[in-house]
């Protein structure tokens, strides 16, 4: 098989910058994800009420346990998402005449595989594209496309979104996924930082396949994210251990507890950590320290609820098209098709 080389997917002021860090597991130079700055981390848990960035929660454990809430009856999103996108994947693919998918947040890249079938049996060989901070889904998603999709030339992006998306050659028409309503992760001011940034990366050939998880009864919505196994919490609360790992601080996974719930002014599950007792959380690298009061809450991660119309608005002042829209026979889940628009003055 012929190994693509990064000049096959990178645009060229970007080549320099990226080296083969693992096979099909490209990195920039330089750029270790773990070496979190302390002041990332703390400017938020100093902030009122405290909060943490979501990309924490994906160290090895956190990935691992992310795909046990998948699996969770509770937690509709993956299996319907995946139902829509095995039903449509012919029409989508056909809509979008691409070579290569770049996957955003692709995790273990499950539910793409009815997007490589249709781009493969509609194309021949292509490029999978998939950036995430989690080596770990980077190395499962690699080795489960070579071994189901010999023909699809493999390239990981060991990155954040941004770094990634950006350093995608803009003349290879790419179609960017992303998918589990990822989306929802973000606040109010990622929003649209994010899409301002994924438009600009985007060439005039370019789509994005975009999953959204849609407002719908509260008790189904707060029944997701709080499973009768227990696995949400334990993902949640995992990003404790991952800060503890990252920061040398003391958070005490025996004295905090879960609570969520939907917010519906903000039309949000909120997902927090609470303290059970009064404690002080230490820093020694940095060196400082907080008082975590009793039943004071840290919000861990948000997934916001969407109304597809008002999303596919919103887009447009990104020179994001709808192009097709997909959903279930429920309506609780949409995946929309766009393409990347010229602006009047052809930028
Ligand atoms: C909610 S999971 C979704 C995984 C998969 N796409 C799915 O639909 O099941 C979010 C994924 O995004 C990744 N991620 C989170 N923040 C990221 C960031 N800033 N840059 C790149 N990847 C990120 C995580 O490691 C994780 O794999």
């Amino acid at each position: 098989m012929k190994q693509e080389t990064p000049a096959n997917i990178f645009a060229a002021a970007e080549r320099h910058r990226w080296h083969a860090s693992e096979p099909g597991i490209w990195s920039v130079h330089g750029a270790d994800l773990d070496s979190i700055p302390a002041q990332s981390i703390l400017v938020t848990l100093w902030d009122q009420p405290r909060w943490l960035e979501a990309y924490h929660l994906y160290d090895q454990r956190g990935s691992e346990l992310f795909e046990r809430i998948c699996d969770l009856p509770e937690y509709y999103l993956t299996r319907t998402e995946n139902a829509i996108l095995e039903k449509h994947a012919g029409d989508i693919i056909a809509n979008a005449p691409v070579r290569c998918i770049a996957e955003l947040g692709a995790g273990y890249s499950k539910k793409t595989v009815h997007l490589l079938t249709e781009q493969l049996r509609q194309r021949g060989s292509s490029i999978f594209a998939p950036i995430d901070v989690s080596a770990a889904g980077l190395r499962a998603s690699r080795d489960a496309v070579r071994a189901a999709f010999p023909a699809i030339t493999f390239h990981g992006l060991h990155a954040r979104y941004e770094d990634g998306f950006s350093a995608i050659d803009k003349n290879l028409p790419t179609l960017f996924v992303f998918l589990g309503s990822t989306i929802g992760n973000f606040n109010h001011t990622d929003f649209p930082r994010f899409f301002r940034a994924l438009s600009a990366a985007m060439g005039p050939k370019d789509y994005l396949l975009l999953g959204a998880d849609r407002i719908k009864s509260v008790k189904v919505l707060e029944d997701a994210y709080n499973d009768s196994r227990g696995v949400t919490a334990e993902f949640i609360l995992n990003v404790f251990g991952n800060i503890n790992h990252l920061l040398g601080s003391n958070f005490d996974r025996g004295k905090m507890r879960y609570h969520s719930w939907f917010n519906p002014e903000w039309r949000q599950i909120e997902m927090y950590a609470v303290a059970n007792e009064p404690q002080e959380v230490r820093f020694p690298t940095v060196p400082t320290a907080f008082q975590w009061q009793k039943d004071e809450k840290i919000l861990v991660e948000i997934s916001r609820k969407f109304d597809p119309v008002r999303l596919q608005e919103q887009l447009r002042f990104f020179d994001l098209r709808a192009v097709e829209h997909y959903t279930d026979a429920n309506q609780w889940f949409s995946v929309m098709l766009l393409k990347k628009v010229a602006k009047a003055d052809g930028s």
